[in-house]
């Protein structure tokens, strides 16, 4: 007969040694929370399928860095909703364009906080699409050097990183290139390195405005069915001078963090999108789920599985809890 000499729950016996020998820790410092900055003025609105969170117009920014300092988030990924879109997406570059105000009203409202920007065409372009488009298709390299362009104007407006995330290939190379030659050798290029073709991000293209108008965006972004393919794409952005790996979604794709942390030496950011904060706020309204308890778990499991960054919906619910010492 076995004799109890080995329990592994010895170590579960009270709160304290719990966090004792916690495996996975986590700081408010490694979040990333997504904004969306809509062009006009006095918009302060809850968006339909993100509850809590917002649409801002630049003159009510304030009201996000009042929201994330009270919470202790101190970094932000920038989306931009314009008024007006055209075939070729120019809204995206303009000096003046909506994420190139939000940078500057940022970063006159807290010189501190750490603002990123995604770097793609789809909520600029009329059809849609993350790039440029010939006949249907999206042209790769016509859209690679928007996307300099595009990543160019937003260093040139104080972004503090860079994020393109619209899968052409070349395009961290091509945004490097364009950086270093503006003089912007040190603003990090964080790239959507593995993003896939998911329908997890059903909830932001209703908060973006930037669903396709035909077709689908398998074309560009990945097939779900292939992991040993983004093991590629990832090797392919550290040789174009990538500085952060992210995968696209977290949650259904944990098995390429994992990987991604265990062949590379970069660090690896998961983004837990749209949908996924969208079951859990759906889920837990129902009255199915713990809404606190799944979001922690969930999180945890990202970091568990590798990631060294995390962007999320629930960036300042989650600062507070890895405060409270419920996580983290
Ligand atoms: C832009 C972009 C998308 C997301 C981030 N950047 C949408 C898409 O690719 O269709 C999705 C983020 C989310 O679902 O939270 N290309």
């Amino acid at each position: 007969m076995f004799n109890q000499t080995i329990r592994p729950r010895r170590l579960r016996t009270s709160a304290g040694l719990r966090k004792l020998v916690r495996e996975t820790r986590i700081s408010p410092e490694s979040l990333i929370w997504p904004i969306f900055v809509v062009e006009g003025e006095n918009i302060y609105e809850e968006i339909p399928s993100l509850p809590g969170q917002y649409h801002y117009s630049p003159d009510q920014l304030y009201r996000m860095v009042e929201r994330a300092k009270a919470h202790g988030v101190t970094r932000v990924i920038l989306f931009g909703l314009p008024k007006d879109k055209d075939e070729i997406g120019s809204g995206a570059w303009a000096t003046d364009g909506i994420v190139q105000q939000g940078i500057r009203k940022i970063k006159e409202l807290a010189p501190e906080m750490y603002v990123v920007t995604d770097v793609c065409m789809c909520e600029y372009t009329s059809h849609g699409h993350c790039g440029i488009l010939c006949d249907h298709y999206v042209d790769n390299d016509q859209t690679i050097e928007r996307l300099a362009q595009i990543a160019l104007s937003h260093a040139e407006a104080g972004a503090d990183m860079v994020a393109p995330s619209d899968m052409m290939d070349g395009r961290v190379a091509a945004i490097r290139e364009k950086l270093d030659a503006n003089g912007f050798v040190n603003v990090p290029i964080m790239s959507y390195a593995a993003k896939y073709a998911s329908f997890f991000y059903g909830p932001f293209r209703d908060a973006a405005g930037s669903a396709p108008s035909f077709g689908d965006r398998r074309s560009y972004q990945m097939d779900w069915h292939n992991g040993r393919e983004a093991m590629r794409e990832c090797e392919l952005d550290v040789q174009e001078g990538a500085d952060i790996l992210m995968i696209k979604p977290a949650l259904s794709y944990l098995d390429l963090v994992y990987q991604c942390k265990q062949r590379f030496d970069l660090p690896v950011a998961a983004y837990a999108v749209s949908g996924e904060y969208a079951m859990i706020k759906a889920t837990a309204k129902a009255g199915l789920i713990d809404e606190y308890g799944v979001m922690c778990e969930s999180a945890v499991s990202i970091y568990r599985a590798g990631a060294d960054i995390l962007i999320t919906y629930f960036a300042c619910e989650l600062a507070d809890a890895i405060r409270k010492g419920d996580i983290g």
